[in-house]
């Protein structure tokens, strides 16, 4: 059995700018380290620490993709790293997927998103992959607010998403200068736009979002088995040994760190 501490060695091979302190990253491996949407993997670099990150590439590819935010120690570092410099990673962890194998997206249920900021992040790999893990006829849509226009992620890619019948949504918190879109948080959009009828909902992003939107997808008749979350904890093992990510009776790393709100809602301390 493969030592779940013991990290491959991944080397840079592309690094694109997507914000002021927002890289992704692309990283190849010796092997490729499979996962599924939702899972995450922990990168390390010797003297500056290891923290969990979403792969948020084409799960189909042999490299991996991560979008990072300038936040402390180890992400400053990973920041200053060029192409051919190499990190550590190890993984993918977390059971507590997307949960794609759940629904009848093909034939029966659509998809909405709703994500704020970096929580796009985990949802990238299944746009990516749409037409192979939800079918091409199935309907996404997808509301994302960002601080600005300049806060967006991946935003030379949404005409792209826009041919492939996902529908993408935007706002951005504060009026700015040469936005024309809607302005508001990510709840906002539910008054300007119909969500998308017999549909499951994902929802990503910082935690402050989150009861706002709930109560928004309870009163469209979401019943709470349809509605999942990603949740973000620190983060030690990964494996559900040290403790450190306990959500009442789970482990966000093992059981997570995607949960139905059917599963958290009894948890005073989740959201
Ligand atoms: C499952 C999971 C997936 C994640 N995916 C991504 C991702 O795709 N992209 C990304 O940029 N970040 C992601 N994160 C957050 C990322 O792990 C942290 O930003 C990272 O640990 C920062 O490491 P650092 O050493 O640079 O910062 P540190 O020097 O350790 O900390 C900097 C600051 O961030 C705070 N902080 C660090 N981690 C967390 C956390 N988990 N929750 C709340 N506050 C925290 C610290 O308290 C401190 O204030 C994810 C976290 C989890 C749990
Ligand atoms: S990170 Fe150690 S138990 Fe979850």
């Amino acid at each position: 059995m493969n030592n779940p501490y013991e990290s491959q060695s991944a080397r840079i091979s592309f690094i694109s700018r997507q914000t002021d302190n927002i890289k992704l990253f692309r990283f190849e491996l010796g092997k490729k380290i499979k996962y599924q949407p939702g899972q995450f993997v922990e990168l390390s670099l010797p003297g500056f620490g290891e923290a969990p990150f979403a792969p948020c590439g084409d799960a189909k590819e042999n490299y991996i993709e991560l979008c990072v935010r300038n936040a402390g120690k180890l992400t400053a570092k990973l920041h200053e790293m060029k192409v051919g410099d190499k990190v550590g990673l190890r993984g993918p962890f977390g059971n507590g997927v997307w949960p794609l194998n759940k629904y009848d997206f093909k034939k029966q249920k659509n998809l909405f998103i709703a994500v704020g900021g970096l929580g796009f992040v985990p949802l990238r790999t299944l746009i990516l992959g749409k037409d192979d893990l939800l079918g091409s006829g199935t309907k996404v849509q997808i509301f994302y607010g960002a601080k600005s226009p300049d806060d967006m992620l991946f935003r030379h890619e949404y005409d792209r998403w826009k041919k492939q019948n996902i529908q993408l949504e935007l706002t951005v918190d504060k009026e700015c200068v040469g936005w024309k879109g809607c302005t508001g948080l990510v709840t906002t959009l539910f008054d300007k736009h119909e969500v998308v009828q017999n549909s499951v909902a994902f929802i990503c992003g910082p935690p402050v979002m989150y009861r706002p939107i709930l109560e928004k997808l309870q009163k469209l008749g979401f019943a709470d088995e349809d509605i999942y979350l990603s949740l973000e904890r620190r983060m030690h093992c990964g494996i559900g040994v040290c403790q450190h990510c306990a959500v009442g009776p789970y482990y966000t790393c093992k059981d997570g760190p995607v949960f139905s709100w059917a599963q958290l809602k009894t948890i005073p301390e989740a959201i």
